[in-house]
């Protein structure tokens, strides 16, 4: 059966300007991703692995190349279009997890899903499932800065999962976490992949994240190896 396409990154180059420094970070990258796939990107840091996340999941421009989702390019559409697809189908988890100061980890959670016209109450099954699986039953009403770096961690993950996008790009999802919360969390993002059939696509340094995958593609210096 041939598998659909979730995610074609065609001839994508980028190229950081800094003034009149420019600094070549991906170059002719590649790549297919299938629906339904879980897919582990490994390479040194600097490699340019969250750059190539951030394109995907069209937070940044390519200097040149392609991205399309679900066959659909995303330089071809508009703003409006483009930010909705961001929170309707991908879910993100950042590295250094962006939460808004401002709000407490429930509202945090919520925002996106808020950001869409969605009523709280009708997600509130949601959310408690959600809060109970990444442990955070005793910190809703937190703001980011009252809380340790592994449970700002854990907040950027509910926030990724709530709406149940069709697909997760995850930068260093459990780098911060203990050993038995990162494998509470990969064990999760592997029950999501296999058992509703998300795409899947993390960075991590670690060989232990990388048996929840089905894929490795590993990238040097900007160039995707294999
Ligand atoms: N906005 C930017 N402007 C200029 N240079 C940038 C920018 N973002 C990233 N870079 C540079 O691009 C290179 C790749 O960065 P990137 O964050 O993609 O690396 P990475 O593979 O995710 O590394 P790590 O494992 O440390 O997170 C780095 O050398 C970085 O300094
Ligand atoms: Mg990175």
């Amino acid at each position: 059966m041939p598998y659909d396409k979730a995610i074609e990154v065609i001839g994508l180059h980028k190229v950081f300007k800094l003034g009149q420094v420019e600094l070549p970070v991906l170059c002719d990258v590649n790549l297919n991703i299938y629906s339904g796939e879980f897919i582990s990107i490994m390479g040194a840091s600097g490699s340019g692995k969250s750059t190539l996340l951030y394109l995907i999941g069209g937070l940044d421009n390519p200097t040149s190349g392609q991205i399309k989702i679900k066959g659909k390019s995303i330089s071809s559409m508009k703003d409006k279009e483009a930010s909705s697809m961001r929170r309707k189908d991908i879910g993100f988890i950042f590295q250094f997890y962006n939460l808004i100061p401002n709000l407490n980890v429930e509202e945090n959670i919520m925002l996106s899903l808020l950001l869409d016209g969605k009523r709280e109450k009708f997600y509130k099954k949601e959310l408690d499932e959600i809060i109970h699986i990444v442990g955070l039953e005793s910190r809703m009403k937190h703001k980011p800065r009252e809380l340790s770096g592994g449970e700002q961690q854990r907040v950027a993950i509910a926030r990724a999962l709530i709406n149940s996008p069709d697909i997760i790009l995850a930068d260093e999802p459990i780098g911060n976490l203990d050993s038995k919360t990162g494998t509470d969390i990969m064990n999760l993002l592997q029950r999501i992949n296999r058992e509703k059939g998300k795409t899947i696509i993390q960075v991590t340094h670690s060989m232990e994240s990388v048996k929840y995958g089905d894929r490795i593609v590993k990238i040097k210096d900007g160039i995707v190896l294999s």
